[in-house]
């Protein structure tokens, strides 16, 4: 974008309230070389945290890996198998590296995505009567299923509320929470260090909390690790669930549980497949699961996507996560400061926003409604159509994460009970629309990552003026 055209957009202002962008220049030209489609088709992209996207670079490194070598089925021992293994073996210490942890005291097991490692802790975790599993309000479908693992062993799930308007936990009742063990042997915490519906940032201060207390802590990263730093030097969660597509968009199909060496030990698996263990035989009736992470890789692991993953964990320490994220913070705020100043010709605001008003302690994606000139919300399928006409890609809906979205939207717990707890097995979202009196049940999530930039939040702006009113 040339200078001229950048001073009737804001862009002096911009620049003058986020000066830390004006360091992050170097996204400028590598959204030119690396993501030129964005531009060439006009896109405006909102949507990582939905998933990440990917530099050319990355496709063109992966397909140059691909055809350089013979890779094998890894569990066996021959030459392209060994090649195979030293690989994956590669793809593990470079996921440890880039996220700080030691090797003496984490593993990597390579996953299908994060909800695949939040199923491995929740399916094998040794819950039994009277044990406990908490977790926050804002926690995705991901992790509010292990619900369903616990209470069938007898476990309690405890449901810990975000608050409007901040959509953040109120820390002394936390606290009270991590101390109020009754008999439980065995307890597990879950939280988003990213709420992917409000963009909170939880403390990561809560981990070492609730170890404090005996609880093993289940962290979901996968929203948080895209355009943050996360030290598992500094921070040491039991468990970590990450999915690589939503840090640098290729490859799909591949995630990782990150755990504590002494944490996978505590899991009990409920079964075994071919992958997991060292002998198992039929007229014995009995198996050993292999240690350490290949006990949960169930099969064979995606080994020809996972070049991907170093690749593109290389091609993100290249950029620099800090710098990712001073770009998208520098945003953020610009997109929150203006979306809060709109307002209709009557003066009634035109924007509510659900999380943080300010950037402290909080991620790029920002959610919220828009309000017509009599106060009432635009459907966000509306507003989800409308931007399709002008190529944004924004996220509407609850985003899988229902806790943040009836609290953030005002539905009641009576209100949902009346209403799901129907007398038909399956309801579908229409019935629960009409259910519920048309009151909203979604909001809009713009998320912003590597390649985003000034324009995109321009013609976001300008997007949602379209719904002011005189
Ligand atoms: C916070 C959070 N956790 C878990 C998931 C599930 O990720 P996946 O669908 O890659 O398994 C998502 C996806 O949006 C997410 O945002």
């Amino acid at each position: 974008m040339g200078i001229d055209k950048r001073q009737d957009s804001g862009y002096e202002a911009f620049i003058e309230r986020y000066p830390l962008y004006a360091a992050t220049g170097e996204i400028d030209h590598l959204r030119a070389t690396e993501y030129p489609l964005l531009d060439r088709d006009g896109h405006v992209y909102l949507d990582y945290t939905g998933s990440g996207l990917y530099a050319e670079r990355q496709v063109r490194e992966h397909e140059r890996y691909l055809r350089s070598c013979v890779m094998g089925n890894p569990h066996s021992f021959n030459p392209t198998s060994c090649f195979t293994t030293d690989m994956v073996d590669e793809c593990r210490r470079t996921v440890l590296r880039f996220f700080n942890a030691d090797p003496e005291e984490y593993v990597v097991v390579f996953t299908a995505n994060a909800t695949h490692a939040l199923k491995l802790v929740g399916e094998s975790y040794p819950f039994s009567g009277g044990d406990l599993f908490m977790l926050t309000f804002d926690n995705h479908n991901s992790v509010n299923g292990i619900r369903e693992f616990d209470r069938a062993r007898g476990a309690v799930t405890r449901y810990v509320p975000v608050v409007p308007p901040d959509m953040r936990t109120c820390d002394p009742v936390l606290q009270e929470q991590f101390g109020d063990v009754g008999g439980s042997r065995n307890r597990l915490f879950a939280y988003p260090a990213q709420s992917n519906f409000s963009g909170v940032h939880h403390p990561l201060g809560w981990i070492e909390d609730a170890q404090e207390h005996g609880w093993d802590v289940l962290l979901d990263a996968a929203a948080f690790v895209p355009t943050n730093r996360l030290d598992l030097g500094r921070w040491r969660p039991d468990y970590v669930a990450v999915s690589f597509y939503k840090m640098f968009g290729h490859p799909t199909g591949i995630g990782a549980l990150i755990a504590r060496r002494r944490a996978l030990e505590k899991l009990h698996r409920p079964w075994f497949a071919g992958g997991t263990i060292t002998v198992a035989s039929v007229q014995a009736d009995t198996y050993f699961l292999a240690p350490g992470a290949e006990g949960f890789e169930d099969g064979t692991v995606n080994f020809t996507c996972l070049p991907g993953v170093k690749i593109g964990i290389e091609f993100l320490e290249s950029v620099g996560i800090d710098c990712v994220h001073d770009r998208v913070m520098s945003l953020a705020g610009w997109m929150i400061d203006n979306l809060l100043e709109m307002r209709h010709g009557s003066g009634r605001p035109m924007i509510r926003l659900y999380g943080p008003t300010g950037l402290e302690m909080r991620g790029a994606a920002v959610t919220i409604n828009i309000y017509d000139a009599r106060g009432e919300a635009i459907d966000h399928r509306v507003v989800e159509q409308r931007a399709m006409k002008r190529m944004i890609s924004l996220r509407t809906g609850c985003f899988c994460n229902p806790g943040a979205g009836e609290l953030a939207l005002g539905l009641s717990r009576d209100e949902m009970i009346r209403c799901l707890h129907h007398p038909a097995s399956r309801m579908s979202l229409e019935e629960f629309w009409q259910c519920i009196d048309g009151k909203s049940t979604g909001a809009v999530r713009l998320s912003l990552g590597i390649a985003s930039n000034f324009e995109d939040v321009r013609r976001l702006l300008s997007f949602i003026e379209e719904f002011r009113e005189a």
